[in-house]
């Protein structure tokens, strides 16, 4: 079976583009990380690409502070298909895709939340969580649309909330389960598009 084609986004420390690269290198995800793309010149995911070998750029995002401008995202549609990517990975990527994108890749663009999703989208939901007093939080796999964390849900894993938790402690905590989940969502993706070669990807 050939290997699904990954292109992997992300602007900061990488670590579940680590966990992805490592299932791949260990045989349990049957994928190839195609190309490693951020908005950040000097983001370690960028350095984790270089480690496993990796295609790696850094893709100037433009004038805004949230999203790519229309020539930024162009050009990472132009480098994804280059690449021959079939699944857009975010990975800890902090701008909103617009159409350019969701046309180019209509449902095979996924992310990971850390939390329950719907329940608390946006910046440091575990943070969140903690405020709101729950006692059980998680991660969330779910497929991008227009809006934040947003999207059909794929999969979810449950973290407890612990008494002594602190912000570092939980975050610690749903980071390790979103390190498990994240691999096991791509690799069920690949089976799914080898059963069925038409559908998504
Ligand atoms: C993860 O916690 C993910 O849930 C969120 O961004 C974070 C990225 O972390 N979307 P890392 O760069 O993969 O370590």
């Amino acid at each position: 079976m050939k290997p699904l084609g990954l292109g992997i986004l992300g602007s900061g420390k990488g670590s579940n583009c680590r966990a992805i690269l490592e299932s791949i290198r260990a045989g349990t995800l049957p994928a190839a990380a195609r190309i490693v793309i951020s908005d950040v010149f000097d983001a370690q995911i960028l350095e984790i690409a270089r480690e496993f070998s990796v295609s790696n750029v850094y893709l100037p995002p433009g004038q805004f502070r949230t999203r790519l401008d229309l020539e930024a995202e162009t050009e990472l549609v132009r480098m994804l298909r280059d690449a021959e990517v079939e699944l857009v990975v975010l990975a800890g990527f902090m701008r909103v895709l617009k159409a350019p994108m969701l046309e180019a890749f209509p449902r095979q663009i996924i992310n990971i939340h850390p939390s329950l999703l719907p329940t608390f989208p946006g910046l440091e939901a575990w943070k969140q969580a903690l405020a709101a007093g729950e006692t059980i939080t998680g991660c969330t796999v779910h497929y991008v649309d227009e809006k934040i964390d947003h999207g059909d849900i794929i999969a979810q894993r449950e973290v407890p909330i612990l008494p002594n938790d602190s912000a570092e402690t939980l975050h610690a905590r749903i980071q390790i389960a979103e390190h498990e989940l994240y691999p096991e969502v791509i690799a069920q993706l690949c089976g799914q598009r080898s059963s069925s070669p038409r559908s998504g990807f």
